[in-house]
C-alpha cells in the first residue's frame, strides 16, 4: 500500500509532530508499504518530501525529520479525486502530477491537527485516514463541548464553568461568574483554554486576584475558558483502539515533580514526569478505567484510536474523566503506544492496525446513499 504521513503543521505542537512522525516513519516496514512524506509548515502549506528524507530518519536513529519547501514540489488536495487524484503535486515546470495513495496519516497535533479541519479536508478528497472523523475530532478537541456529552450519557466529569470572550468584555457579566465560581467551587480553582493543548495557558488560582490573572492568561490561548475546582489528582491515561469492536489497553499513570502536568513537565524537563504503566491501581480500578474509556470513546463517536485522560481525586479517590487526545503524542515511547505495548500490541503492528481501521471505516462509509 502507498501511505501518504502528514506532520508539522500550522500548530503550537508542531514539533511534537515532527517526533512522532518520525517514529512513524521508521516503523513502517518499506519492503511493504510505500511511504509519501508530506510536511506542513508552520504557516500551512503542504510540500511532498524526497524519499532521502525517509531513508536520513530509518538509518539515523538521532534524526528528526525535517520540511523542505521545495516550490516545485507544492502538495494540493482536489475536492472528489479519491485515492487516485485526490492529492496531487504542483511541479511549476510539469504542472500537476497525481499522487496516488491508499491511506493517509495524519500525524498531526492540536489545531489544524485532530480537530477536525484536515480530517474534512480528507473527507472532501475521499481518501481513507487514521483516527476519528470531523465531528468526533472537533468535539474532542473542544473541552466543554467533550464534558457537555460524556455528562449528558451520565459519565463522570470535574464540574466546570465555561467562559466565553463577549462574557469576560462586560464586567457585570464577570461579577457573575465570579459570584458562581465562589458560590459553587472553593480556592484553588483551575483555568484552562478550551481548545488548546499542552497545557498551555493553564495554572491554577488560590484567590480571585490570582483567578482574574489566570482568566487573562487563558484568553490570550482561545476563545473560551474552563475554571474547574482544583482537583489534586493522580493522572491516569488509557489508549483506545478501533471503530466498532473497541480494546481499551492497560492504563498507565504520569507522577509530574511540578505543580501540575504543565508544558515544561511533558516536553522540556527531562524529569519533568514518571511514567508507570501499569497506573499502581488495584485490578477491579484498573478495569474500570478501561471500560469507563470505552465509554467515553463511544460517546463522542470515536474511531480509529484515542488517549483517553482521567483524574483520580487524591482526597477522596473519586474516579473523572478530563479530556481525550484523538491523536495523542505518537513516538514509540509515547504513553499511548507504551500502554499498547504494555498489552502486547508492538509499535509496528499498532500503525498497521490503525492503516487498516482507517481503510475498513472508509470503505464501510463509501457504501452509504449520496443521492435518491
Ligand atoms: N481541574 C483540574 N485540577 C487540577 N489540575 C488540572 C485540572 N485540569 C487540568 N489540570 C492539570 O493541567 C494539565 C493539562 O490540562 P488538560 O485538561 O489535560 O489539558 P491539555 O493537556 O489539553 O492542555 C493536566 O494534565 C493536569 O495536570
Ligand atoms: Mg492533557
Amino acid at each position: 500500500m502507498t501511505i501518504a504521513v502528514l506532520y508539522g503543521g500550522k500548530t503550537g505542537e508542531h514539533e511534537v509532530s515532527l517526533l512522532s512522525a518520525t517514529s512513524v516513519v521508521r516503523n513502517i516496514d518499506t519492503k511493504k508499504h510505500k511511504i509519501l512524506l508530506i510536511g506542513i509548515t508552520k504557516t500551512g502549506r503542504w510540500y511532498l518530501q524526497s524519499n532521502n528524507e525517509i531513508k536520513r530518519v530509518k538509518n539515523d536513529e538521532k534524526a528528526i525529520l525535517k520540511i523542505q519547501t521545495m516550490s516545485d514540489m507544492v502538495v494540493s488536495v482536489v475536492p472528489g479525486g479519491g485515492t487516485d487524484g485526490g492529492l496531487i503535486v504542483l511541479g511549476s515546470e510539469f504542472g500537476a502530477k497525481n499522487l496516488p495513495v491508499d491511506v493517509i496519516f495524519p500525524v498531526l497535533h492540536g489545531t489544524y491537527g485532530e480537530d477536525g479541519c484536515p480530517q474534512g479536508l480528507l473527507e472532501m478528497a475521499e481518501i481513507p485516514y487514521v483516527g476519528g472523523g470531523v465531528m468526533a475530532s472537533a468535539v474532542s478537541m473542544d473541552k466543554e463541548k467533550t464534558k457537555q456529552v460524556w455528562e449528558q450519557v451520565g459519565l463522570p466529569v470535574v464540574p466546570f464553568v465555561c467562559v466565553r470572550r463577549y462574557q469576560k468584555e462586560n464586567d457585570a457579566e464577570m461579577e457573575q461568574i465570579y459570584k458562581q465560581v465562589e458560590r459553587d467551587f472553593t480556592y484553588p480553582v483551575f483555568v484552562k483554554p478550551c481548545c488548546a493543548g499542552s497545557s498551555v495557558g493553564a495554572s491554577k488560582a488560590v484567590d480571585k486576584a490570582a483567578l482574574e490573572k489566570a482568566i487573562a492568561e487563558a484568553f490570550l490561548w482561545d476563545e473560551k475558558i474552563l475554571i474547574e475546582p482544583c482537583i489534586q489528582a493522580r493522572e491516569i491515561e488509557c489508549s483506545v483502539t478501533g471503530n466498532d469492536e473497541l480494546v481499551a489497553y492497560t492504563p498507565g499513570e504520569i507522577k509530574p515533580s511540578h505543580e501540575f502536568y504543565d508544558y515544561e513537565a511533558k516536553y522540556t524537563d527531562p524529569n519533568g514526569a514518571a511514567l508507570l504503566i501499569p497506573a499502581d491501581l488495584d485490578d477491579s480500578r484498573l478495569r474500570e478505567v478501561r471500560q469507563l474509556a470505552v465509554k467515553a470513546y463511544q460517546a463522542l463517536d470515536l474511531s480509529g484510536l484515542s488517549r483517553v485522560d482521567f483524574f483520580i481525586d487524591k482526597t477522596n479517590d473519586r474516579l473523572y474523566l478530563n479530556e481525550v487526545n484523538t491523536i495523542p503524542g505518537f513516538t514509540s515511547i509515547s504513553m499511548f503506544s507504551k500502554m499498547c505495548e504494555a498489552s502486547g500490541l508492538h509499535y509496528s503492528q499498532l500503525i498497521e492496525k490503525l492503516l487498516e481501521l482507517a481503510i475498513t471505516r472508509f470503505k464501510k462509509r463509501k457504501q452509504l446513499k449520496t443521492s435518491r
